[in-house]
C-alpha cells in the first residue's frame, strides 16, 4: 500500500454554511497504480489530491504514506516527505518567475540535496518539447509549455508518487496525449504511483482504475 485515506474530512465553514469538501474519504491505493480521478467541478477533487500530497490538513481522519501517518505531522516533517517522495502538477503551475525553465525543473531535487539525473532531464524536455527553451524564464512561455515545464519539474526526482491536477488542461488534444503516454511508460518503468485529476473522458480509459468523487464522497 503507498496511499491510504481513512474517513478522511475536510470542512471549511461552521454550521449551516458549512461546506464538506471531503466526507469520509478511504481509499487505498497500491504501488504502481495508474489512476484516475474524476467528478464535477468542485467535488472535491483538488483538496483529495492536495490532502494526500501534505499540502493540506484534513479536519478529521487519516492520511497514510506507506506506513507513515502524514497527518498531524508539522510542516517541516511535511516538506521533507514531499520532497523525497512526491511529485506534484499543479493547475497553475507555481513556476519560480526569476528561474528559468532548467533551474525551475531540477529544483525539486536539488532542494532533496541531490544532484539531477542529467541524462534523464534531457530526455524529459526532449518528450515535453521544451530543449530549446531551458534557459527561457517562465514568462516568455506559453500557458501549455508552463504547464509542460511543471510537469518535467514533477517528474526530475523520479519520485515514487505523482500527483497531478489536470495537467493536460492547457495542452491540445495530441501534447495532451503524448504527456499521458509519457507519465504511463514513466509508470512502466519506474513503477511510480500515479494519480491524475482529469476532466477528459478519453484519458481516464487510459488508466488503470478510475476513482469517481461526488459531492465529497469517493465512490
Ligand atoms: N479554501 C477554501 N475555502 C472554502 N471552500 C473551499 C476552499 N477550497 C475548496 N473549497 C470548496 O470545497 C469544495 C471542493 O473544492 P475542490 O476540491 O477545489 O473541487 P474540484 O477540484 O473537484 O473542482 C468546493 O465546494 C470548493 O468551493
Ligand atoms: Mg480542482
Amino acid at each position: 500500500m503507498v496511499i491510504r485515506t481513512e474517513k478522511l474530512c475536510k470542512f471549511y465553514g461552521t454550521e449551516e454554511n458549512q461546506i464538506r469538501a471531503l466526507d469520509e474519504v478511504s481509499i487505498k491505493v497500491q504501488k504502481g497504480e495508474f489512476i484516475a480521478l474524476i467528478g464535477k467541478s468542485g467535488s472535491g477533487k483538488s483538496t483529495l489530491l492536495n490532502m494526500m500530497g501534505g499540502l493540506d490538513n484534513p479536519t478529521a481522519g487519516k492520511i497514510y504514506i506507506g506506513d507513515v501517518e502524514i497527518s498531524g505531522m508539522n510542516a517541516e516533517a511535511l516538506t521533507k516527505m514531499r520532497r523525497s517522495k512526491i511529485g506534484f502538477i499543479f493547475q497553475n503551475y507555481n513556476l519560480i518567475p526569476v528561474l528559468n525553465v532548467y533551474e525551475n525543473i531540477v529544483l525539486p531535487v536539488q532542494l532533496d540535496g541531490k544532484k539531477p539525473d542529467e541524462a534523464y532531464i534531457e530526455s524529459i524536455l526532449k518528450t515535453l518539447e521544451l530543449s530549446s527553451k531551458k534557459t527561457s524564464l517562465p514568462a516568455s512561455l506559453s500557458g501549455g509549455q508552463q504547464q509542460r515545464v511543471a510537469i518535467a519539474r514533477a517528474l526530475a526526482n523520479k519520485p515514487e508518487i505523482v500527483l497531478a491536477d489536470e495537467p493536460t488542461g492547457n495542452l491540445d488534444a495530441a501534447m495532451g496525449n503524448e504527456v499521458i503516454a509519457m507519465l504511463k511508460q514513466m509508470n512502466e518503468k519506474y513503477n511510480q504511483t500515479i494519480i491524475i485529476v482529469t476532466h477528459d473522458q478519453e484519458i481516464a480509459e487510459q488508466m488503470g482504475r478510475t476513482i469517481r468523487i461526488v459531492d465529497g464522497r469517493a465512490l
